[in-house]
Order: structure tokens, then C-alpha cells, then sequence
């Protein structure tokens, strides 16, 4: 299976950066076990959450070319880029992790995700498209079974912007009713980080003025926020979370960088912690890990905030904690994994609120099948005794308490979902020897994760 190669290296050159994700089979597996506590220094990649819905903004602008830079080489790019190159969209895909694109019309409005490797970002492509050609064909997201992730906000949302959807088997038609994308006011109901991005790119793209209230605010946001108002278009954010937008015609942003992910560094730092180990993780940024590192804090474990990146170490027994996941800038969900793990190192009951999405938790099975000495992982479909949320009364089991010290044995992980990936290799490197299968979904997220903990000293094998 060599489909990425030949659809995004220049025909000249033999540079893949998806070599390892083309390559994962469903019989591909990690071999890991204990060998001691994580240490070193490792580099942060580009936020791969960050980096495909820049292409789809990017691809709102008039004719022009932009660099994007510190590109994440992971599954996701790969996903989106063979999607771009079936819209007739041009790019070269540098080994220096930067991404030339050039930006004009597309050929044919057609934005449709192969089925084998499907991800969420089509229908953030929909704006743009339509604006440019008046219709388009649009693939019905996919990504991680987490919660059954309607996206109806998307849709009444394009609709509020006078557009006419059609559902079909595994695809929406989408046409403008009038000659243009009309300015809209649209409400919300929750904070949707996607749907927030889809409207923020169609506002663009729409003369006059739009409203959207009870937006996300995550900083993957706020980034997309900066590049769409360098290009032109007139935004504003009024607290608490509305966005305003003055879209229409706009330029290009000549040079984008893609900022580091928080998602990796939790996940690095986490896996240090439960090491024992001391690890620094370089371009690590401050700001959007604050309440992270107050967590860890609270925990007993090391951090020291340095120019360049964050040292995680570990300085004492692990005390437990509670954590709620929530919109930005509360705790974000896609960490509750990989914290899960941290929680199962210290001495005492620790909990997770999960209220994002309502089943985030099948990973806790997983991890429950090759656990040695200690309390197996529990997960309620109540929520704790002094805080409701809206999965109250679905039955969904979104309340998990982790009773540590648990150590874990041998035996076998069948990966969940891209962040209970991560999770399963912290797990992996704490143990007597753990595989780990179904590595799809992980390799769509992280780049080269065996590869950097490796790096840093661990006993990590993938086995393709
Ligand atoms: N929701 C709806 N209707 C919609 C849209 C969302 O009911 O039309 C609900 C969802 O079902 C969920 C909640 O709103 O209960 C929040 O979903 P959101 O739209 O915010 O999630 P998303 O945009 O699909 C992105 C990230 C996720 C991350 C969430 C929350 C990408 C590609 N995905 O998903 O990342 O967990 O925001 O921060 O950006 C990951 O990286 O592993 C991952 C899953």
C-alpha cells in the first residue's frame, strides 16, 4: 500500500513522511515493557489538530500561494492532503516539516475522504468550496468512535448561510441557494471546536457581517482566529464567546506556523511522571498547558518552565487528584487518557469527569485486562456526587475513578482511540511486557510516538 508516496511526494524524490502510517497493517503491533524511568530532552511536533484546518481556512483566500511551517508528518496531514490533491489543489511537501500551497479554485467539488482512512476535516472544506463553486459534495466525517459525534451544528450552521444540504448514504450535496454565501447569526448550543472552525471559515468566505455565539475558544482556535484576520478578514471576539466576522473576499497569509502540540506534550509528560523519569520537552509552550501543569502540581510532580520548553520531572510519591474534562480553558478531554495512566502511578483514588463526550472511556477495559496488582479501573455512567452534566441521564459510562497504585503485567491492548493510543503505550512502558494493537488511529495523531519515547530510553518496539 503505497498510495500516499504517489499521490503527495514530487514524482523525483523518494521523501514519505506517511512511510510508517501507509505501513501499518491490522496485524501491525508495539512491543513494550519496563526498562526504567523516561530521560532526555525531545522535540514537540506541529499540532496535528491545528494543521488541517489551516489548509481548509488557507483554502477560503483568493489566488496565492502560502508556507506553512512545522507540519506534523502524521496521518491526519496525509488524510487531508490526498483530499486536497483530489480538489485539484497544488502543494509540495517539503522534508524541512514545511508545506507550500497554492491557493485558487479547485476542479471539481468533490471533497470526499477515501473510507479506508477517513478523518473529521472534510466538511471544514465546505465553506470555502461553495463559495468558490457553488456546490460541493462533502464526506460524512469520521475520526475516533467516541461518542456518536453528530454533527448537526455543522449542518444548521451551512444552512443559516443559505445553503441547501442534501443527505445522502455516506455523503452530504451541498448548494448555495442564492449566488453567494449570505452572512448569518447562528447560536451554538454547545461549544463545538469543529463547528466553531467550520463557521469561523464560511464566515470568511460571506460578504457582511456574521455572528456566531457559544463559541469554542480553544488556542488551535485563536490561531485560526490570527491567520484569517492577517488575511484580511475583520474579526472580533466578544466575551464570553462570541465571534464576529466581517467575511468576503481576502488574501493570503504568505508564511503560517503551525504551533506545537499540547495534545504530544501532555502525553510525553505524563509518561515521564509515571516513569519516575526527568524528561524536557522542547517548544513545550506556557500558556495553553496552565491548567495541566496545575494538575501535575497539585499531584506532586516536577515542572520547570524554561525559554525553551518544559522540564517534567519526578520529585516524590504522586499524590491523587479529580479532574473534570471541559471546553477551553478547562481540562481538555483529549489529556484524560493519557492522565488516566499518570492517576494509576499515585497513592490514592483519583477520578475523571469526562463531559465532552459521552464515551471516552472504553479504553479503561483495555487497561483493565492487564492490570497485575491493584484495583481495576472503574468507570460509573453516573456522575460524581457534586457536579451533573449534561450525559446525567443517558446512561453513558463517563465517571471513572482509578485506584493507585496499580502496576501493570503482560497481555495484550487493543487501541480505542488516538489518545487512548498514547495511553496504551505509557501503559506498555510501565509494565512486564504489553502488546499493543490496532495502531491505525494512533499513527493518524502522533508522529513517530515509538520513535521518540525510544529516544528517551524506553523498551519500545513497532513491529510492522
Ligand atoms: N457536537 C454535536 N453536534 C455537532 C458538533 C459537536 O452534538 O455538530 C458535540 C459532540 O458530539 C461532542 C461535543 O459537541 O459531544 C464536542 O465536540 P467537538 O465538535 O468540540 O469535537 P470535534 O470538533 O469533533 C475536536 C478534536 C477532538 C477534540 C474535540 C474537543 C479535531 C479533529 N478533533 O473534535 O480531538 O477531542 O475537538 O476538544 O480537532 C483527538 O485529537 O483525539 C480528538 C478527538
Amino acid at each position: 500500500m503505497r498510495e500516499f508516496k504517489d499521490l503527495l511526494s514530487p514524482a523525483e524524490t523518494n521523501f514519505n513522511p506517511f512511510e510508517i502510517y501507509e505501513s501499518i497493517r491490522p496485524e501491525s503491533l508495539i512491543r513494550a515493557e519496563y526498562e526504567g524511568p523516561l530521560r532526555g530532552e525531545i522535540e514537540v511536533s506541529g499540532t496535528k489538530n491545528m494543521v488541517t484546518k489551516v489548509i481548509a481556512a488557507s483554502l477560503s483566500a483568493e489566488k496565492g500561494q502560502t508556507k506553512i511551517s512545522n507540519i506534523p508528518f502524521v496521518g491526519d496531514l496525509a488524510i487531508t492532503l490526498a483530499l486536497c490533491r483530489r480538489l485539484g489543489v497544488n502543494f509540495r511537501l517539503n522534508e524541512d516539516k514545511t508545506l507550500e500551497l497554492e491557493v485558487g479554485g479547485f476542479s471539481n467539488p468533490n471533497i470526499l475522504t477515501d473510507p479506508y482512512h477517513g478523518n473529521r476535516v472534510a466538511i471544514l472544506f465546505a465553506g470555502p468550496v461553495l463559495a468558490k463553486l457553488g456546490e460541493a459534495n462533502v464526506s460524512v466525517p469520521e475520526g475516533c468512535k467516541i461518542g456518536e459525534r453528530k454533527i448537526d451544528f455543522h449542518l444548521t450552521g451551512l444552512e443559516s448561510f443559505g445553503v441547501a444540504i442534501e443527505e445522502h448514504e455516506d455523503y452530504y450535496f451541498m448548494r448555495l441557494k442564492g449566488s453567494k454565501l449570505q452572512a448569518a447569526h447562528f447560536d451554538l448550543p454547545f461549544p463545538s471546536v469543529g463547528a466553531t472552525e467550520n463557521l469561523l471559515i464560511t464566515a470568511s468566505c460571506a460578504e457582511g457581517l456574521t455572528t456566531v455565539t457559544n463559541c469554542a475558544l480553544e488556542p488551535e482556535i485563536i490561531e485560526l482566529i490570527k491567520i484569517l484576520q492577517s488575511s484580511g478578514v475583520e474579526i472580533r471576539i466578544s466575551p464570553p464567546r462570541t465571534i464576529i466576522v466581517r467575511g468576503g473576499k481576502h488574501n493570503i497569509v504568505p508564511q503560517i506556523n503551525i504551533i506545537p502540540d499540547r495534545v504530544e506534550v501532555a502525553s510525553l509528560a505524563t509518561a515521564a511522571l509515571a516513569t519516575r523519569g526527568d524528561v524536557f520537552i522542547n517548544g513545550a509552550q506556557h500558556e495553553p498547558l496552565i491548567n495541566f501543569l496545575g494538575m501535575l502540581q497539585e499531584m506532586g510532580g516536577g515542572i520547570e518552565i524554561m525559554e525553551k520548553g518544559i522540564r517534567f520531572f519526578y520529585k516524590g510519591p504522586l499524590k491523587p487528584i479529580s479532574i473534570t474534562t471541559e471546553v477551553y480553558p478547562g481540562f481538555p478531554t483529549d489529556f484524560q487518557q493519557v492522565m488516566a495512566i499518570l492517576m494509576s502511578q499515585a497513592d490514592g483514588v483519583s477520578s475523571i469527569h469526562e463531559t465532552i463526550f459521552e464515551n471516552r472511556f472504553k479504553y479503561m477495559d483495555e487497561l483493565n485486562n492487564v492490570v497485575d496488582d491493584g484495583k481495576p479501573m472503574f468507570v460509573r455512567d453516573s456522575c460524581p456526587p457534586d457536579r451533573g452534566c449534561r450525559f446525567r441521564k443517558g446512561g453513558f459510562r463517563h465517571f471513572a475513578q482509578i485506584s493507585g497504585p496499580v502496576s501493570f503485567g503482560t497481555g495484550e491492548i487493543e487501541i480505542t482511540d488516538m489518545r487512548a493510543g498514547f495511553a496504551a503505550l505509557s501503559t506498555a512502558i510501565l509494565s512486564k511486557g504489553i502488546t499493543v494493537r490496532g495502531l491505525k488511529g494512533l499513527y493518524r495523531g502522533y508522529e513517530d510516538p515509538v520513535g521518540k519515547l525510544k529516544h528517551l530510553g524506553a523498551n519500545i518496539e513497532l513491529i510492522l
